[in-house]
């Protein structure tokens, strides 16, 4: 399986993949060496190549763990400066070479379109090679979008029917990709209502709002973060990304404040998550931190075994019973 979006991960998907990411978790976290000598043995023998070309921390050095535990021996290339490119190869060239060396390619790529050039190549050519979206350009981050249903769904069970669950995104929606894949994510759970908290200019694009209407997806937007906040059941907060530049033929950006101060989690309900894909500026003080219903921390963990899992399900190798002793 080649993911290059996560409308590709489907609720079926979803379902098993974080069943199987728990089985891993808590195996790996209990320190089982059997279950850690199984899990290295199902993709042992073949490798993965993590090619980013934009910053990165934990998505890096999360993927490079997760990989290496399923057994995968992992090369990594970030950025292009001790490449072949600078002798002239193409940006093509360069991914044809990692489709031909390695079993998969984790990718992080600033151009929001590459993969799925790309992944269109590698299907042409009838090659096998595994594609991983790990972050393309504003547009894309289905992993992080994993990660962080995984956490929601541990703490407020998103699959249980009987009540609606609110999440307020916050922030800048419209060049986040962490917050877009997270609003396709989450259509797939019908009882989750989504509320966008942007300052104007900085609000969820047309694109995914569009796609959330075609699902039938409750959804409202505002800039009043107060007003909303005794009404979440979760609170995903996403820096500014200004590293992606506002056009001038673009919408202006009104300034608003929209930290989530120690003052304002008070106003949340005693049950809420508070995420934040990272990393963070003012918009989640550290002192935050200590709030019981912080969750941003946790999900950095758990991105690592989801990761884990969804390599083995990009394989084929995802069969529970072969992990058990
Ligand atoms: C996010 C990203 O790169 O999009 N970071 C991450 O992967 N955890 C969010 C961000 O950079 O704001």
């Amino acid at each position: 399986m080649r993911l290059t979006h996560v409308r590709q991960l489907t609720r079926p998907r979803l379902d098993r993949l974080f069943e199987l990411a728990e089985l891993i978790r808590g195996s790996m976290r209990a320190g089982d060496q059997s279950f850690a000598a199984r899990l290295a043995g199902r993709l042992s023998g073949r490798s993965a190549v993590l090619a980013f070309s934009q910053p990165s921390t934990r998505t890096f050095v999360s993927c490079s763990l997760a990989a290496r535990a399923t057994g995968l021996v992992c090369e990594e290339m970030r950025g292009s400066e001790t490449s072949s490119r600078t002798k002239g190869e193409t940006e093509l060239d360069t991914f044809l070479t990692l489709a031909n060396l390695a079993d998969a390619i984790i990718l992080r790529h600033h151009d929001p379109g590459l993969i799925e050039r790309l992944a269109y190549e590698l299907t042409r050519r009838q090659m096998p090679t595994r594609l991983l979206n790990a972050g393309s350009g504003p547009d894309q981050h289905p992993t992080q979008a994993l990660l962080d249903v995984f956490t929601l769904n541990a703490h407020l069970d998103l699959r249980a029917a009987s009540r609606q669950i609110t999440v307020g995104m916050v922030g800048d929606l419209r060049r986040g990709r962490a917050a877009r894949s997270l609003s396709h994510m989450l259509s797939q759970f019908p009882n989750v209502r989504q509320v966008f908290i942007a300052p104007d200019g900085l609000h969820m694009s047309g694109d995914v709002t569009d796609a959330l209407d075609t699902a039938g997806v409750e959804w409202s937007r505002t800039d009043d973060l107060d007003e909303m906040l005794p009404s979440l059941d979760a609170v995903y907060m996403v820096r500014l990304q200004d590293e992606y530049e506002i056009r001038e033929d673009e919408a202006p950006v009104t300034p608003v404040d929209m930290r989530l101060s120690p003052e304002r989690t008070a106003m949340l309900p005693a049950h809420a998550c508070i995420l934040h894909p990272l990393p963070r500026r003012g918009e989640l003080p550290l002192e935050v931190d200590d709030d019981p219903r912080a969750r941003h921390w946790e999900a950095v963990e758990r991105g690592k075994w989801v990761r884990a899992a969804l390599l083995l399900h990009q394989f084929g190798c995802d069969d529970p019973s072969a992990l058990s002793g």
